[in-house]
């Protein structure tokens, strides 16, 4: 046998064999790490050396999902600091100059891509990131993650994709030219502001055009107030009137509004509350918008594979939006749904897909 000094060991490393702390006692064995709370114990009985007949190794500690998830975390929170300065930069061109370049926002735009494939990993990022200053810049890029998010769960082709990225981002650039900053505060607007707020739309809608911007992303601009019922502004659109990507940035401004913080309010944290709102017809959001959005929200998408609580592989098929935590999967090799439950069967973790499929 060979003796280690416990506490020369690296917390994490492990041993081709077992490692024992005398002649019958097993520690751990050679698949699980030596870890803090083993360290900690036998330091407290104040053991110095253990034995093994193996040696150190290196060891696989961390699942893959993991590690998978702390890097795209990392990329997501990036992709936001950035376009958001990006964003302010854009900003202050417009206002000095008065030029934008469309290409340049769509290519801006199209860097979302390699982190879409997380809608939910992005939307619950969205829902921590904080603002502390400029809120225009801030909400142009939460506005464009949330829609775009929206836009792929109503299968939007890449080319629409990118114009309602680039709509969102500046949907309310007719704000910045009015009144900046107070349309996102709760103070009480003065007259002169909520006649600017009410213009805000139209503003924007000629400056794009301005700037020769598909008529599309001038129009979500003009109408990303309209309601389905008609009382938005400012041309008391309603339903098929009113065009997809001004449908689809109205409710990616209510959800961020709702959802993420700011300096005068906590942002929300429950999903039940957020489908309560939507669901309130007086809002006039449309439905079909709504339901994309949601289903989004789910942390267990349809076509995810899943390990159950049975032990069983399975496939995501269904979603409810009230329900979004537990949606119906299909357990792989057979044919019955089975409707994962808080108190049934309930998934355990998410499979990669080299998991499920041969090599
Ligand atoms: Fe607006």
């Amino acid at each position: 046998m060979n003796k280690y000094v416990v506490k020369d060991i690296q917390v994490g490393s492990g041993f081709s064999r077992g490692l024992y702390l005398d002649k019958w006692f097993i520690l751990t064995t050679s698949e699980l790490p030596f870890s803090q709370e083993l360290r900690a114990t036998l330091l407290e009985w104040r053991c110095r050396e253990v034995s093994s007949i193996g040696s150190p190794k290196a060891i696989a500690q961390e699942p893959v999902e993991a590690i998978t998830d702390t890097g795209k975390m990392k990329e997501i929170e990036d992709f936001f600091v950035n376009t958001e300065e990006y964003m302010k930069d854009i900003f202050m061109q417009v206002a000095k100059n008065g030029q934008l370049d469309y290409k340049t926002v769509a290519d801006k735009v199209q860097s979302i891509y390699p982190l879409i494939q997380d809608p939910y990993l992005l939307l619950n990022f969205q829902k921590t990131y904080h603002v502390d200053v400029d809120y225009s810049a801030f909400h142009a890029v939460t506005s464009m993650v949330i829609s775009i998010i929206i836009g792929l769960s109503l299968k939007l082709p890449e080319n629409r994709l990118i114009e309602l990225g680039v709509a969102a981002l500046f949907h309310e650039i007719g704000m910045i030219k009015l009144v900046s900053q107070s349309y996102f505060e709760t103070k009480k607007l003065t007259l002169e502001e909520r006649k600017a707020l009410y213009v805000h739309p139209v503003v924007g809608y000629n400056m794009l055009k301005s700037f020769n911007f598909p008529l599309p992303v001038c129009l979500a601009a003009l109408e990303h107030h309209e309601r389905e019922n008609g009382k938005g502004y400012p041309q008391k659109l309603a339903a098929d009137k009113i065009s997809l990507y001004a449908k689809i940035i109205g409710i990616a401004c209510s959800y961020d509004a709702i959802m993420s913080h700011r300096p005068y309010k906590q942002g929300e944290d429950s999903n039940a509350n957020l489908i309560t709102l939507f669901q309130n017809k007086d809002k006039g959001y449309n439905s079909i918008v709504v339901k994309a959005l949601l289903l989004a929200l789910s942390p267990y998408p349809v076509g995810l594979y899943v390990l159950l609580s049975n032990g069983k592989k399975a496939r995501v098929v269904d979603v409810q939006p009230e329900n979004l935590s537990f949606p119906v999967v299909q357990v792989l090799g057979e044919e019955a749904n089975i409707q994962t439950s808080e108190n049934g069967i309930t998934i355990t973790r998410i499979l990669n897909r080299s998991e499920v499929e041969p090599a």
